[in-house]
């Protein structure tokens, strides 16, 4: 018999099934508990909430493991490309010989954007973050790249296709703007990342030396933001998604949700806490002691994880990565060392060892664009170019499973009971 858990309620039992992940998770199915109880659960902030089940990502955050489709995320990291990795999240399997190059093909094709929409470029202020550029203009894409009112295989491969290429071609547009320099169209002579770093850097005057060492950080980078499960953007994209709203608005929604210094918005933190560091001449005690009282709104940049209660397997990746890259002649960064210095402190104090708070993702991936000359503004963009065939991926599963339903969570009403309205030459403060 399959297990279940029982649930006493007012002296009343109630029996609900144990649903288990393959790789063993538990978690008991609670569906019928209001029609059954009249009780909810309440659970801020969801982490005891399983939201779905999907068989896209596994993360197991107390042993630091991460899996892309089963495949560990440090054999991708070390054998595969961006849009391997893409085809695998959106496909399930690793792509064939041919079924790589119809793909790349396709994004190929995909990466340029309606002339139109390039005007919507000079409308911006200069000092327009781009995250708030790139997330205005996927969603009017909408406008440009109008969804068939069927949605069959063919057409769903097509704008995903639109989706994962395009916003890279708005980012580098973005970029361009920012700087006061006419865009560099995508060309159909280079691959996926080639295309972006020469979008981002090439110019009328200026050819740009692809470097190979600067493509494969890239792609690592990448790689390792591909997806990470039901964290805040991917829940945001399925919580628009479930709405049956427009794949744009919906990737639009996950770009803002990314935004925030709490996720996508902590590795431009990152950086800004270490030049503070470095332009204070201290070596980080300091910053560490304000991060620990409970009264401050310091935070630890790049350091903790709602999941991860070890080391982020992607921390350690890009560790690497920034030792390697770094380490090249030409290339120099003072703030590596602040990091390094940063995280011996962490992680030999009480504090952060009771709180489990290790290097997440975000604590190196800054040090790498930087190193690259990825401006700091750009930093979050770069992760939602990453993040993209993840949130796409995610939407993709929930509409294609069967009797998929809107997501609407309940809530515990904490405000005033009834009363009545008082006309306004009746209110004072006293009635208030
Ligand atoms: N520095 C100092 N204290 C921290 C930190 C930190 N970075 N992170 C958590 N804590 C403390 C927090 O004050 C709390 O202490 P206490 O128990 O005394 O109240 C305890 O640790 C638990 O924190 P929490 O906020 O309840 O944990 P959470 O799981 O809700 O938050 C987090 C996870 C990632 C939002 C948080 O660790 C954080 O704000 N980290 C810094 C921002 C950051 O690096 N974000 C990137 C996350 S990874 C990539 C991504 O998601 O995009």
């Amino acid at each position: 018999m399959s297990e279940t858990v029982k649930l006493i309620v007012d002296g009343r039992e109630f029996e609900y099934p144990v649903i288990v992940g393959s790789e063993g998770e538990r978690a008991f199915d609670i569906s019928r508990l209001r029609n059954e109880t009249g009780m909810i659960t309440l659970d801020s902030g969801y982490g005891n909430t399983g939201s779905c089940c999907s068989a896209i990502t596994f993360i197991d955050g107390e042993k630091g493991i991460l899996r892309y489709r089963g495949y560990p995320i440090e054999q991708l990291a070390e054998n595969s490309t961006f849009v391997e990795t893409a085809y695998l999240l959106l496909h399930n399997e690793l792509p064939t010989a041919d079924e790589l190059a119809v793909f790349s093909r396709r994004l190929n094709s995909s990466s340029l954007i309606h002339e139109d929409m390039r005007h919507f470029f000079g409308a911006f202020p200069n000092k327009a973050h781009p995250m708030g550029i790139l997330s205005t203009m996927v969603a009017s894409l909408s406008a440009f790249y109008p969804l068939p009112d069927e949605l069959d295989l063919s057409a769903e491969e097509q704008f995903m296709a639109n989706l994962i290429s395009q916003v890279r071609t708005i980012a580098a547009f973005s970029y361009k703007k920012s700087i006061g320099e006419p865009v560099m169209y995508p060309s159909i002579k280079l691959k996926y990342v080639e295309n972006f770093l020469n979008m981002m850097f090439a110019s009328p005057v200026n050819n740009y030396h692809l470097d190979p060492d600067i493509i494969q950080a890239v792609e690592l980078f990448l790689i390792l933001h591909a997806d990470h499960e039901q964290n805040c953007s991917a829940s945001t994209v399925r919580m628009a998604g479930s709405s049956q709203a427009n794949i744009y608005s919906v990737i639009s929604a996950g770009i803002s949700a990314l935004w925030g210094p709490r996720h996508g918005g902590a590795n431009q933190a990152v950086i800004h806490m270490l030049e503070s560091i470095h332009a204070s001449g201290g070596d980080g005690r300091e910053f560490i002691a304000r991060a620990k009282q409970r009264d401050s709104k310091t935070r630890l940049m790049g350091f903790g994880h709602r999941v991860y209660k070890n080391f982020d397997p992607r921390a350690k990746i890009l560790k690497a990565a920034c030792h390697k890259l770094l380490n090249k002649p030409g290339i120099s960064n003072p703030l590596f060392d602040i990091a390094l210095r940063l995280e011996e402190a962490a992680l030999s104090d009480s504090y952060f060892l009771e709180r489990n708070l290790y290097p997440n993702v975000d604590f190196y991936s800054g040090l790498i664009l930087k190193a690259i000359e990825i401006p700091y503004d750009m930093f979050t963009v770069l992760f939602a170019i990453g993040r993209v065939p993840g949130w796409l991926s995610h939407w993709r599963e929930m509409v294609h499973e069967e009797g998929f339903k809107i997501s609407r969570p309940r809530q515990i009403y904490t405000g005033a009971v009834e009363r009545n309205y008082l006309p306004v030459e009746q209110r004072d403060k006293v009635t208030r």
